[in-house]
């Protein structure tokens, strides 16, 4: 996979140089470059933004750095364009698997009060777009939501977590866990400080430890997250989950 970052902060993407994400980068799994919006701009002070159009408080992304940056950044190749927005479409575990499948990503990353929005538009005639959001809350730009994505999409890459781990039982992973957060772990010692273990975990009954995991995880999923278990299809939780 390819992952294209333009920001006029490239310095904050630092952290994709480092862990698992900076390993798959160095064992060619991933390549990534990160672009400064400011290079596509053509006057003394490398101005990306301006007032909105009808007034009010901000600013707003000029069209043009962005129009030129997307173009020599997408080229030829099918690229889809990512735009991290408050306004976008909610981000979820799906999506990230969905994407994982995709050859070459180009996250847009917004500043002020957003890009003018016939940036999207004008992109969306040569390569699919899709605005995101990962979550209810106002950010200061796309970059963090893009750390955050990148990380969520990366880690379902082949190789990149290594086969040790595996993503089938992780909260909300497709295969068994789409309406579920994952419930609670333990590692050695068996007891700590007057607290142990769930003796099922010690049993080495692969059956038990698999049907305990999915009910703590049903019954955390009741506790945490009530959003869930009203949205999920019919049948997947019964009564007894929901008695917490
Ligand atoms: N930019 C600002 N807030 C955001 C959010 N919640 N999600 C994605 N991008 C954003």
């Amino acid at each position: 996979m390819r992952i294209d970052i333009i920001s006029i902060f490239p310095d904050y993407f630092a952290p994709l140089e480092l862990s698992l994400i900076g390993k798959a980068r160095t064992a060619g799994l991933l390549e990534m470059q990160v672009h400064d919006l400011r290079s596509w701009t053509h006057d003394r002070h490398n101005t990306v933004d301006d007032t909105p159009y009808g007034g009010g408080p901000g600013m707003v992304m000029k069209p043009g750095p962005w129009g030129e940056a997307l173009d020599e950044v997408v080229g030829e190749r099918p690229a889809r364009l990512i735009v991290p927005s408050p306004s976008g479409r909610p981000f979820r575990q799906a999506d990230a698997e969905r994407l994982a499948g995709e050859e070459h990503l180009v996250f847009g990353c917004g500043r002020y009060e957003g890009i003018d929005s016939r940036v999207a538009e004008e992109a969306a005639r040569h390569m699919p777009v899709e605005e995101i959001s990962i979550g209810d809350y106002v950010l200061n730009g796309g970059e963090s939501a893009t750390l955050v994505m990148v990380e969520a999409i990366t880690r379902l890459l082949p190789g990149v977590l290594g086969n040790r781990e595996s993503h089938v039982q992780d909260s909300f992973a497709s295969g068994g866990m789409e309406h579920l957060v994952e419930g609670p772990v333990y590692t050695k010692p068996a007891e700590w400080r007057g607290h142990e273990v769930p003796p099922v975990l010690l049993s080495g009954n692969h059956g038990h430890v698999d049907r305990w995991r999915r009910d703590q995880a049903l019954r955390k999923t009741a506790r945490n997250r009530p959003d869930l278990v009203e949205s999920a299809p019919e049948g997947t939780f019964d009564r007894r989950d929901l008695e917490v």
